[in-house]
């Protein structure tokens, strides 16, 4: 099922049209207008070309349940908003629910049904630093958008601001819910998150690093059908389903299990952060702060280098690294790709915002083993992931 939301702009009118080409497709859909919307489009035109009750009041006693926010949250394989006005996005940026239609989009998990966003609006409105600051804090949610196009406005300015037209619309609708399963037949090795490196029974070194990157990757490789293999560090996220998990805390013991599992990768992709050096000495006891004591040395020896060792080894795998960098990026990821004897490195620049740690969203630049090198703007880690999938794929054909 595809909920349509439609909101008051006036490329209501061409909501219409996406609804009868969706309909023809064969999708099920189902309409949410606002109250503003309807001085634009009756809810009788959708109602008709979609054979289904529209729905615009929190409080519609036709529903048959209570919980009709949550049932149409919960329900669509997608929701689309077209047209997006820039007060629809202003509120669901700041959590507000004051109708049904921003209610619902409250009420969608991300994680599991997209939302498609298509921006309507006057050049000046779309570049409004409040809209702009929306639109980026939707995009670092994981929201996705049909960005506008330039052309001729109803207001008579020419510019950016009107809304993608309705084949487009469903070309992206298409592309997020197809389930490509190019992987089919592929095993993925992937390393995740932070590794622990213990000084004591309560202490650890360790880093910043969430693990999001990786698991996006598992769960892009996943639904693209591979077998996947995630070999994870301590992270506090939920593990997509039918992968093969290790849970491990240490560079050693990561090392471990992806030198054990490493034959039956077609393709490795290190994100893991690993700590590169470790505690020599780990205190049985919990490390007192003895009378006296002004300063701890900690003395450090080196972890093996897991990415670098798969790189001597190669063997048939695609083997690709992560970097993150706080200088120097293209220069100091190359450097790793010839070290570490890699195919391709994925280098996140720390400096920039919405880059790198903990974040839903990265920028990256793609360096491939010919020196050359792809910028790619900033998205989310689950579109990233999807991006790097088709670029090994395109490499694995020529
Ligand atoms: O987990 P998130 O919060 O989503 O953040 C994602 C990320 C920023 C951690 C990820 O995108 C990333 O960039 N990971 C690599 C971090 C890094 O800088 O690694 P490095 O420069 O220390 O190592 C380069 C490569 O060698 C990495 O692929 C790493 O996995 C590997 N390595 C490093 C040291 C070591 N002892 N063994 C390794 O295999």
């Amino acid at each position: 099922m595809l909920l349509l939301g439609i909101t008051g702009g006036i490329a209501a009118y061409k909501s219409a049209e996406l609804a009868r080409l969706a309909v023809k497709k064969g999708a099920v859909v189902q309409v949410v207008m606002t109250e503003n919307a309807k001085n634009f489009i009756t809810p009788l035109t959708m109602r008709t070309l979609t054979g289904r009750p529209v729905y615009s009041s929190l409080f519609d006693f036709s529903y048959s349940s209570a919980t009709m926010h949550i049932d149409l949250a919960r329900e669509p394989d997608i929701t689309v908003v077209a047209p997006a006005t820039a007060n629809l996005l202003g509120k669901v940026a700041s959590g507000i629910a004051d109708d049904l239609l921003s209610t619902v989009l409250l009420a969608v998990d991300l994680k599991k049904r997209p939302v498609l966003l298509a921006p309507s609006m006057n050049t000046a409105m779309l570049h409004h630093p409040s809209v702009r600051n929306n639109i980026d804090v939707l995009r670092r949610r994981g929201y996705f958008f049909a960005d506008p196009l330039s052309g001729d406005l109803a207001c008579g300015d020419v510019g950016e601001g009107r809304m993608a037209e309705p084949e487009q619309i469903l070309r992206l609708i298409e592309d997020k819910l197809a389930v490509h399963p190019d992987f089919n037949g592929l095993t993925v090795m992937i390393t995740a998150g932070p590794t622990r490196e213990p000084l004591d029974p309560v202490r650890f070194l360790s880093n910043r690093s969430s693990g999001k990157m990786g698991y996006e990757l598992a769960r892009a490789a996943k639904e693209r059908g591979a077998r996947v293999l995630l070999i994870s560090g301590p992270t506090f996220l939920e593990p997509p389903q039918g992968i093969e998990l290790y849970y491990v805390e240490s560079a050693r013991e990561m090392h471990a299990v992806v030198m054990e599992k490493r034959s039956l990768a077609d393709i490795i992709i290190k994100t893991a952060a690993v700590a590169d050096f470790r505690p020599e000495d780990i205190q049985m006891q919990k490390i007192k702060k003895k009378k006296g004591l002004n300063e701890l040395s900690i003395k450090l020896t080196r972890n093996p280098d897991i990415l670098k060792e798969l790189g001597l080894l190669k063997g048939d795998y695609f083997l690709v690294g992560f970097a993150a960098e706080t200088e120097n990026l293209i220069a100091n990821a190359r450097k790793k790709l010839y070290d570490k004897n890699l195919d391709l490195i994925v280098a996140n620049d720390l400096t920039q915002k919405g880059a790198g740690f903990l974040e839903e969203t990265n920028k990256v630049s793609l360096i491939y083993r010919d020196g050359s090198v792809e910028d790619i703007p900033l998205m989310t880690k689950f579109e990233l992931s999807h991006l790097i999938l088709d670029r090994i794929l395109n490499w694995k054909k020529s």
